[in-house]
C-alpha cells in the first residue's frame, strides 16, 4: 500500500497516512514522498515513534545527511544528541530548560526568526525532519511560509528587479539582528557570509521561489540599508497569513519541508518547561551560486 497525501492548507502543505517510517522504506513509498515533497513543500505524518536511529534511516532515504559542524555555537562536550542528530531543544546535557542567561539558548532564539535551515552553508539543505518528542505545554507552534506562492504574487516588475540579485548569508546577521554581536574571532571565520540567489528555480517542477531567510544580511552590490529594505519587504510580503500554515505539534509528530521552497520559524514558549524537538537534515547537492 502507498501512503496517501491530503492537502490540509489552500495553499500547500500534506498530511500522509498509510506509512510507518520507523521501517526501511520500499521504493514507491521513497518515491510518494518525494512527489508528496515537490507539490505540497510539507508533509505531516502523525503517530511516528521513533528512535534517532530510525529518524536517520529515514532521512537518509531522500539523500545524505548534512554535516551539522559550523551550526550553532555549542560546544561538542555540551552536546545532548549524537552526530547526525541536530537539537532544536531548549535542553542542556542534564535534560534541564537551559538558563535565561544561556549563551546558546539566546542563540537558539533565532529559530524564531524566519529562516531557510543552512542558506548560511555554501551548499544549502535540502530538507529538514522535525520530530515531536516532548512538546512544550503552551505555544511553540511552527509556522511555514510557501515562497512559491510569494514569488508567483510578487508585481512583474518586483520580478524583474530581483530575477539576477545574489545575496549573502550568515548566522551573524540573523543573531545580529537580535543584539548578538559578541562573536570570537573562531566563529567569525565559522560563519563567514556565503552567496546565495534570491530567486531559485525547483530542480523537479521548474517553480520559481523566494529564498529569503533571516541569515540575508545583504545583497551584492548594493548599499546594505537598501538590501536590508528590499529583504524586509519581501519577507513582509511572503509571510503573508495566507501564505501560512501554522503546525500545532502532538508528541510523535514528524515533519518534514523542503528548504528550497520554505521558510519557517518557532513561536515563543514557556522556557522554564521542556521542549524536545529532534531535526535531521538532508543536504543539499549544489550551491544556488558560485561563491567568490
Ligand atoms: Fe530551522
Amino acid at each position: 500500500m502507498s501512503p496517501s497525501i491530503r492537502q490540509i492548507h489552500p495553499v500547500f502543505v500534506g498530511e500522509v497516512s498509510g506509512i510507518d517510517i520507523a521501517k526501511p522504506l520500499t521504493p514507491d513509498e521513497v518515491a510518494a514522498i518525494d512527489a508528496g515533497m515537490d507539490r505540497y513543500a510539507v508533509l505531516v505524518f502523525h503517530d511516528q515513534k521513533i528512535t534517532d536511529e530510525q529518524q536517520m534511516a529515514f532521512s537518509r532515504s531522500f539523500g545524505s545527511l548534512e554535516d551539522a559542524r559550523g551550526g550553532n555555537i555549542t560546544k561538542p562536550e555540551d552536546k545532548r544528541l549524537s552526530t547526525g542528530m541536530n537539537d532544536v531543544s531548549n535542553l542542556g546535557r542534564d535534560g534541564q530548560p537551559l538558563a535565561r542567561e544561556s549563551r546558546v539558548r539566546l542563540f537558539n532564539l533565532g529559530n524564531m526568526l524566519w529562516h531557510s535551515d543552512s542558506s548560511f552553508r555554501a551548499i544549502p539543505a535540502k530538507y529538514s525532519l522535525l520530530s515531536a518528542r516532548v512538546v512544550n505545554p503552551t505555544g511553540g507552534n511552527t509556522e511555514f511560509a510557501d515562497m512559491r506562492a510569494a514569488y508567483d504574487t510578487l508585481e512583474a516588475s518586483t520580478k524583474r528587479q530581483i530575477e539576477d540579485l545574489i545575496c549573502e548569508h550568515s548566522l551573524m546577521y540573523s543573531r545580529g539582528s537580535l543584539g548578538m554581536l559578541d562573536f570570537s574571532d573562531d566563529e567569525q571565520v565559522m560563519f563567514r557570509p556565503v552567496r546565495q540567489r534570491l530567486v531559485r528555480t525547483h530542480p523537479v517542477t521548474g517553480r520559481k521561489s523566494l529564498y529569503l531567510s533571516s541569515h540575508a544580511g545583504g545583497i551584492v552590490g548594493m548599499p546594505m540599508a537598501e538590501a536590508r529594505i528590499l529583504l524586509k519587504d519581501l519577507t513582509e510580503h511572503a509571510t503573508q497569513p495566507k501564505f501560512v500554515y501554522s503546525h500545532q505539534w502532538r508528541v510523535w509528530d514528524l515533519v518534514m519541508w523542503d528548504n528550497r521552497q520554505m521558510m519557517h520559524r518557532a513561536r515563543r514558549y514557556d522556557e522554564s518547561q521542556p521542549r524536545d524537538m529532534r531535526r535531521t537534515t538532508v543536504a543539499g547537492s549544489a550551491a544556488t551560486v558560485a561563491q567568490v
